[in-house]
């Protein structure tokens, strides 16, 4: 009697088992499918909303329609990386009559389409000596330059290390130094990000000024490498933009400035106290240009 329920018993766990293994087995082989059909619609979607031509020669266009779909639909890059229309309100990235907060049809403005320039202020709350809260953070160029290598030049494995880990090449805004402080008490305004209690709170404001700040790399650090490598890819597709005539504002002009032909970049004028030099000098991703070295 025993055996017989147990037999029993048996062939229901066995019946279960296949039921689940089959049904498993079944969606499993659809999902994939799915997945593939998914995928392509956000390529196809990708291609159908990216606002400038694109340069497809030697690139994978599966990685470009992902690319432009995370760039364009999902990663708002645009929305902070512009300087904005000229043409209509600074902070718009879209041409006067085709402002959608206006109520009006989209439309891009694409000769300011990732060039970098929105202006974030300063990080911090004024932890600095006198109040001062240190540089503007402003956000930097996103299109490729004469190398053809997206964002400025920047390779694929630095790129991907830019947004996993925050990583800013350029130094752009370091902690203060000792020294740095002590020229802040005798009235200077160097580049650099004073950290400490905030007077009155007992908050301690410790942004560390190697990690880029308010860019929600954080965030796009979940992404597969699969998504970090079609953003890559896209905005290596995407037309350069050369910010070389534009007057930098106070903080780091250099840094919204995009070489897109061949020769050595001049150095720019800055707005604001200089304590590193041109950017060709102390950037590793501005190397030689076609013609000559980098001055
Ligand atoms: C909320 C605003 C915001 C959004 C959205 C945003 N960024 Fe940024 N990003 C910034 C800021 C600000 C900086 C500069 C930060 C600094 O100087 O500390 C930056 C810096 C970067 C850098 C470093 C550039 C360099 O030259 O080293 C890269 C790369 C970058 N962003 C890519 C992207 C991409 C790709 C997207 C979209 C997927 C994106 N960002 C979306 C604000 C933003």
């Amino acid at each position: 009697m025993g055996s017989v329920h147990f037999a029993k018993g048996a062939a229901v766990v066995a019946a279960v088992v296949i039921g689940v293994v089959g049904m498993l087995s079944l969606p499993l082989a659809l999902q994939a499918q799915n997945n593939d059909e998914a995928i392509q619609q956000l390529v196809t979607k990708g291609f159908a909303i990216a606002p400038v031509p694109l340069n497809l020669a030697g690139k994978d266009p599966n990685l470009v329609g992902l690319g432009s779909y995370l760039v364009n639909a999902v990663g708002d890059c645009n929305g902070c990386h512009s300087s904005g229309t000229p043409d209509s309100l600074f902070i718009y990235p879209y041409l006067p009559d085709g402002n959608p907060y206006f109520g009006q049809l989209e439309k891009l403005d694409p000769s300011v389409y990732l060039n970098g320039g929105t202006n974030f202020g300063a990080v911090g709350t004024p932890t600095g000596p006198k109040g001062y809260a240190g540089p503007a953070i402003i956000t930097r160029n996103l299109t490729p330059d004469y190398t053809g290598r997206a964002e400025g030049g920047h390779t694929l494995a630095e790129f991907s290390d830019i947004i996993k880990n925050g990583h800013d090449y350029d130094h752009v805004h370091p902690n203060c130094t000792p020294a740095q402080i002590q020229a802040i008490n005798e009235g200077e305004t160097p580049i650099c990000i004073p950290t400490g209690v905030i007077p009155g709170t007992t908050f301690n404001n410790i942004p560390d000024g190697s990690l880029l700040q308010i860019m929600p790399w954080v965030t796009f650090s979940h992404m597969t490498d699969y998504d970090i490598k079609a953003i890559y890819e896209y905005l290596s597709a995407i037309p350069c933009i050369d910010n070389t005539l534009v007057p930098g504002p106070a903080g780091d002009p250099n840094e919204l400035r995009n070489q897109c032909g061949p020769g050595p970049i001049a150095p720019a004028v800055r707005a604001d106290n200089d304590n590193k030099g041109p950017k060709a000098l102390r950037s590793p991703r501005i190397r030689v240009g076609i013609g000559g070295a980098v001055k």
